[in-house]
């Protein structure tokens, strides 16, 4: 499979994060999105998690209404969630597990714990005409039941390839559940713990057509200017990809 253009959607929930250490009005999210996507961002991803410790409701409508590229909103299974996408209608919704200890995603969705849940979810997400991703661990058995619950897309959870600094064997996983996710006709989306030094061999699988990368780029941008570290990781995306 040839390499084509993979997107990046920028996460901005940490610009968020900023502002509501002091609960003040700035750094803006949306702001930040409309300079990202100025700067190569092919869409902006925001989780509106049940604390609300970063984004907040007002910043998903003001998203979904200055977003230029795709909004894909992050968000439990829950029925108050559902009903939010339901009325915002973000371009893709990513489902995601989240419990209100923890300090960021820390694993993939068990999709085996509730598929009748799931499939409902997904099923009033696209009857909402809203694109519908599961974030997952690199799993066999997770992306064919993903793709049997009817989702259009599996988020591949990079987290352990990020923490393992290089471990082989879970930079194995991503390309055989990419692999297979593409078989069975699933969009390959993934995220979490990228940056721009071990992006490169999540980027170089050519069946990820997204990846979700927000941690490490706002972080970077506290030295380099959100410009310059959304720019970075897209050159380090382009040369995985050896796209120049
Ligand atoms: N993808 C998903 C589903 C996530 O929950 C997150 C974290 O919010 C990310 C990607 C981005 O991870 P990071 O902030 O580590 O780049």
């Amino acid at each position: 499979m040839r390499a084509t253009h993979q997107r990046l959607y920028v996460n901005v929930d940490h610009v968020a994060t900023l502002r509501q250490a002091r609960r003040a009005r700035e750094p803006d999210p949306v702001a930040a999105a409309v300079l990202c996507e100025s700067c190569g961002a092919d869409g902006i991803t925001a989780h509106l998690r049940e604390d609300r410790r970063h984004i907040q409701d007002e910043d998903i409508h003001l998203l979904v209404r200055n977003v230029r590229t795709f909004l894909n909103l992050e968000m439990a299974l829950t029925s108050e969630m559902l009903e939010f996408a339901e009325r915002v209608r973000p371009h893709q919704v990513t489902l995601v597990p989240e419990s209100r200890e923890e300090v960021t995603t820390e694993g993939g969705l068990n999709v085996t714990r509730e598929p009748e849940q799931l499939a409902e979810g997904l099923a009033r997400l696209k009857r909402a005409g809203i694109r519908s991703s599961l974030f997952i661990d690199p799993d066999a058995g997770a992306v064919r039941l993903s793709r049997e619950l009817g989702a259009d897309a599996v988020e591949l959870h990079t987290g352990r390839y990020a923490n393992a600094d290089g471990n082989g064997m879970e930079i194995a996983a991503l390309r055989e559940c990419s692999r297979l996710g593409a078989e069975l006709g699933l969009a390959v989306h993934a995220g979490h713990g990228l940056t721009i030094t071990n992006v490169a061999s999540v980027a170089e699988i050519a069946e990820i057509e997204e990846l979700n990368i927000g941690h490490s780029i706002v972080s970077r941008a506290v030295f380099v200017g959100l410009s310059a570290a959304v720019r970075e990781m897209r050159a380090a995306m382009n040369a995985a990809r050896r796209l120049y």
